[in-house]
């Protein structure tokens, strides 16, 4: 991923990177070396804080992948607290499984197989705190859905908002041109949400977090 920080920045803070857990480790290298896009580790060390602040009972993910920030989210909630996690890539669900084993998170983290958009519309109870992470061409649509899911006084994290640099660049590389109008497109709309109290932050790939009102 190309950073949104300075190098120089970028380096100098990642000696202060806070996972030494060995599976985080682990799953970080396989993410990296299979091309797996995972949540940025200072963006995921910020997910935990926001996580461990609002202590959330029942947690929703968009985006499962090989569960990296399921188990990030997972390892910093209270003892009732549940995250379920749709995916509907059935390769990245038998990594997932595994990882989740490996993790002894399993009971707190409930993978749902299928796609957000079959399954978001069949829940019927709300969640306290919902992380936004698939595929941006359909970020407009899974937010809806995902404020329409978010108790009041609920938090939304949602990652990728300055898409390797690209949202904020003037020349934007052609195979970028479609991605990078869907997210400038979001994040306008993000910002002006209604019911939302929103701040999009320079962290990671660019991070957006709201407070629903
Ligand atoms: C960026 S990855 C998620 C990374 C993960 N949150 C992490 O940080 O470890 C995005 C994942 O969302 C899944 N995805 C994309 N659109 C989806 C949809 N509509 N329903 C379910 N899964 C979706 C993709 O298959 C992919 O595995």
């Amino acid at each position: 991923m190309d950073k949104i920080l300075y190098p120089a920045q970028y380096e100098y803070l990642r000696q202060f990177k806070d996972s030494k857990d060995p599976l985080i480790l682990e799953m970080e290298k396989y993410a990296s070396e299979h091309k797996i896009p995972i949540l940025d580790w200072q963006s995921a060390a910020l997910l935990e804080i926001l996580i461990k602040n609002a202590n959330p009972r029942r947690v929703l993910e968009i985006g499962t992948a090989i569960a990296y920030s399921s188990i990030r989210i997972a390892r910093n909630l209270r003892k009732k607290g549940i995250v379920h996690t749709i995916e509907k890539s059935t390769d990245n669900i038998s990594l997932a499984k595994v990882y989740v084993k490996k993790s002894g998170y399993d009971d707190k983290i409930k993978i749902l197989l299928g796609d957000a958009f079959d399954l978001m519309p069949t829940f019927d109870r709300k969640y306290d705190f919902i992380f936004l992470d698939a595929d941006k061409n359909e970020y407009s649509k899974l937010f809806k859905l995902s404020v329409a899911l978010l108790k009041k006084g609920g938090m939304i994290v949602v990652d990728n908002l300055l898409w390797h640099g690209h949202a904020a660049a003037e020349k934007v590389p052609p195979e970028y041109k479609t991605s990078t109008e869907y997210v400038r497109n979001f994040n306008k709309e993000f910002m002006v949400h209604p019911r939302l109290k929103p701040v999009i932050i320079p962290v990671g790939d660019g991070l957006g977090i709201g407070i629903k009102i």
